[in-house]
């Protein structure tokens, strides 16, 4: 059976006082849960600080970004390596804000997924439609390119052990979340799209959902067989707000 994660997403926001106010916040909540596993994307200037605070908890550290490079010449950027020395092992690469702002393609996304796979950490990798695509039908056709990309790169078996985190980009701080019956069959079409390839891949692989998350429209979504867990952006900013969607995939 798969373990869902729910991983909080800070993105662009927080300070060293929120970050101890909301991890003391969290690391009480979650102190005793067993049957989901946690982690937080803080920025990337606040890690090795909430690694620290997080010495004494079960909650995984994990980052919104990573460069496809190790080292060398490429201002501004921040490589696996460096992620994994102040302890993050999730990362979320191929989010639609980086995709859109940053105009990051597939490719790229899956040069990513490869370097985390080769330093050891475990790709969460957003995919999922704009609100045009989804109302042109697109919706299963442009979830099949974003994976087919590492597929390509990769083959199949670099799912072993990572995260996919579908997020349909109209659903993403607009208050409007997938229905449970639309993200599961997305979920569904995502699972069967890797089983064509192999089986037990698609089994073990964990499908999150991510858009619009909260404390009131988790659990339903939890019900459905193939949704493990979420990606929570403006929710995991909120110590009770989170620590009840965790409860809630548990
Ligand atoms: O990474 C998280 C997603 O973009 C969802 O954000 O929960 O604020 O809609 P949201």
């Amino acid at each position: 059976m798969r373990k869902p994660l729910v991983m909080g997403n800070w993105k662009l926001n927080g300070s060293k006082p929120m970050a101890l106010d909301l991890v003391t916040g969290l690391t009480k909540h979650l102190a005793n849960i067993e049957g989901c596993d946690v982690a937080i994307a803080p920025p990337v200037v606040y890690l090795d600080y909430v690694q620290k605070l997080l010495a004494d908890s079960n909650i995984i550290l994990g980052a919104q970004n990573v460069d496809t490079h190790l080292s060398g010449a490429y201002t501004g950027d921040i490589s696996a390596d460096m992620l994994k020395e102040v302890g993050a092992t999730h990362i979320i690469i191929g989010h639609s804000e980086r995709r859109t702002y940053h105009k990051e393609c597939d490719k790229f996304i899956a040069e990513k997924f490869a370097i985390l796979k080769e330093s050891g950490l475990v790709p969460v990798l957003c995919i999922g439609e704009t609100e045009a695509e989804n109302e042109a039908g697109q919706t299963e056709a442009v979830c099949a390119k974003q994976i087919d990309a590492v597929i390509d790169l990769l083959g199949v078996k670099a799912f072993n052990n990572t995260v996919i985190a579908y997020e349909p980009v109209w659903a993403i701080g607009t208050g409007k979340s997938a229905t449970p019956a639309q993200a599961q069959a997305v979920h569904k079409f995502i699972r069967d799209h890797l089983a064509k390839l192999d089986a037990s891949v698609a089994q073990q692989v964990i499908i999150q959902y991510g858009g619009s998350v909260n404390d009131k429209n988790a659990a339903e979504l939890f019900t459905q067989p193939d949704i493990d867990g979420a990606l929570v952006g403006g929710a995991s900013l909120k110590a009770d707000a989170f620590a009840a969607i965790v409860k809630a995939a548990e």
